[in-house]
């Protein structure tokens, strides 16, 4: 994903809206470096096409929150790996939190979807992390959300989210980070690239950033504004 070792930055909007126009976000990006990052928008679907338009005369690419496991037939509201590609996406955040809460995703299903996104020549960045009532026992919740099947794992990036720390301000220690960068490298690959994401901010960017282990930052609600996007940007050691 991206060229070399950059430090890659996405910025997941969920279902919301960034704060202005989404013409003004993106020339306030244009504004600064951020080819010094591998930066990544995902919107909601329903803005994929004005922000894959913008994204080809920009720096950034974009990936979608979601995709379907199929490529195509009777599945009423999803959305194929082939159409994202067709429509210039990048990759899609898979196996997020939210979706295996609120939408019941199981390994299973989160797997299928890393294959056929990874067959439609699609980046995946696979979320994995513990809840708080799994907060002593994270090592094998990451074994068992790591456990593929007929995955290409050298194709995912990794994006270690603990469930505790999303939206709450509540981020986790440097020392936690660390140790589950390392352990997650030990039982995917060396060569992985792994992100650490939950209530990263402009302020804690840089300190985030410098963890040794941690390729970049997963952003939820720092990301909706383009001063607080850049700024994280721009935390890149
Ligand atoms: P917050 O940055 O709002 O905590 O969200 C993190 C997240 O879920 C990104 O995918």
């Amino acid at each position: 994903m991206g060229a070399g070792q950059q430090k890659i930055i996405i910025a997941n909007w969920k279902m919301n809206k960034p704060d202005g126009a989404l013409e003004e976000f993106f020339q306030t990006l244009d504004q600064e470096q951020t080819e010094l990052v591998d930066l990544y928008l995902a919107p909601a679907f329903t803005m994929l096409p004005t922000v894959c338009a913008a994204a080809n005369m920009r720096k950034f690419k974009v990936l979608a929150q979601n995709v379907h496991h199929q490529l195509q037939g009777a599945y009423t509201g999803e959305v194929s790996s082939l159409m994202l590609r067709e429509l210039g996406v990048a990759g899609a955040i898979i196996g997020h939190s939210e979706r295996r809460i609120h939408c019941h995703e199981d390994d299973e299903l989160i797997n299928a979807k890393l294959q056929t996104c990874i067959q439609q020549g699609l980046t995946p960045v696979l979320c994995v992390g513990e809840t708080a009532a799994q907060r002593a026992d994270f090592r094998a919740v990451l074994r068992q959300q790591t456990t593929l099947s007929g995955v290409d794992i050298s194709k995912v990036v990794f994006a270690y989210e603990p469930v505790w720390a999303i939206g709450t301000g509540d981020t986790a220690s440097d020392e936690h980070i660390h140790a589950v960068h390392a352990y997650l490298r030990s039982i995917t690959a060396t060569t992985a690239r792994i992100l650490y994401g939950g209530s990263v901010n402009a302020n804690n960017a840089r300190s985030l950033l410098n963890i040794a282990g941690v390729d970049g930052l997963l952003v939820g609600g720092a990301s909706l504004v383009a001063a607080s996007l850049l700024a994280i940007c721009r935390a890149t050691p």
